[in-house]
């Protein structure tokens, strides 16, 4: 079997991606690759590359090295880092993305590349977005997954590559730390609130947007890549979602297991406006049809999993 190459392996997904793609393949056969070596030197489960994306030689080296043939490309910035570095989002986001696409076609690659709930904008329908409708994102982080979503239609229809991807909601991992998503009050509330009994949120009390606990993400990229095929209508950017919940929700849902926890709100009105501007609730249905997506973590699953699973990382009493 030809093998597989990850990229921004070390990041939010790829951090629980790759271990989920060793499982199954088994450690050789999943080289993980990231810009930078983590603090710790590279790790050893499996091969690890040092890779800028951006390279275009040093990336075609390596899938001719490793003999690549998938590639499960999540090496991006997320959308408030994006917000504040439009030039370094766009360079990395489209740049490392279009030269993933020339790589995976020279080479005769599968690729998954994840698009967002950011990809759609204010003049979306916000209630049950459906799979097709009007994507005009404000931000750049959404400007550059709606127009990666349209390269990767075009790379499959133009040269045959068999690309897919899903649009995730936001992700909410026991394994990576928060990294500059408009998301990512979802994770660090557990952490706040298992450490310091308190979180102070930077979004508004009532911000509702959807959520997918990690392994359901992981979950679904490994359907979908394994889907037939002759079933899929879309391929590229199906909706996906799980959990659809406000930050006062999920406050409550985390006082159940930890009755003092107290949630204040200091809004931050850039990362306000990203979320005011995303969809409140996907529709997924053409994910359930054309490939069988059904979440299995809903909020009370996905609380109650996360606050066990940190306790044990942060070594906190049960
Ligand atoms: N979770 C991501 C973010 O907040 C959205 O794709 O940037």
């Amino acid at each position: 079997m030809r093998r597989i190459l990850v990229t921004g392996a070390l990041g939010q997904i790829g951090s629980e991606l790759v271990p989920a793609l060793r499982q199954r393949w088994g450690a050789d056969a999943v080289v993980a690759s990231d810009i930078r070596v983590p603090a710790g030197g590279a790790p050893e489960e499996g091969p690890f590359a040092v890779l800028d994306v951006t390279n275009l030689r040093q990336l075609q080296d390596l899938v001719r090295r490793h003999d690549v043939g998938t590639i499960y490309h999540l090496a991006a910035l997320l959308s408030a880092t994006a917000e504040e570095r439009p030039h370094v989002a766009w360079e990395l986001n489209m740049g490392g993305l279009y030269k993933i696409l020339e790589v995976a076609r020279e080479n005769r690659c599968a690729l998954f590349h994840p698009s967002s709930i950011a990809a759609f904008g204010p003049g979306t329908p916000r209630v049950g977005t459906p799979q097709e409708t009007v994507q005009r994102p404000n931000t750049i982080y959404g400007v550059t997954k709606v127009s990666g979503e349209l390269l990767c239609d075009y790379y499959a229809k133009r040269f045959g590559l068999d690309v897919r991807g899903l649009r995730f909601p936001g992700l909410i991992s026991s394994v990576a730390p928060p990294g500059g998503g408009t998301t990512d009050y979802a994770v660090a509330i557990f952490y706040d609130a298992l450490r310091h009994g308190r979180y102070e949120c930077f979004l508004g009390p009532d911000t509702r947007l959807d959520m997918m606990y990690m392994p359901d993400a992981i979950r679904a990229t490994v359907e979908l890549m394994a889907a037939d095929p002759a079933r899929l209508r879309h391929r590229n950017a199906f909706n996906v979602a799980a959990v659809n919940v406000t930050p006062d929700e999920l406050g409550a849902e985390i006082r159940r297991h930890l009755p003092g926890f107290e949630l204040t709100y200091d809004v931050d009105p850039v990362r306000q406006a990203i979320a005011d501007s995303w969809p409140q609730s996907l529709d997924d249905s053409a994910a359930r049809q054309e490939w069988g997506w059904q979440p299995r973590f809903d909020l009370a699953a996905m609380t109650a999993d996360m606050l066990a699973k940190l306790r044990l990382k942060l070594r906190l009493p049960a």
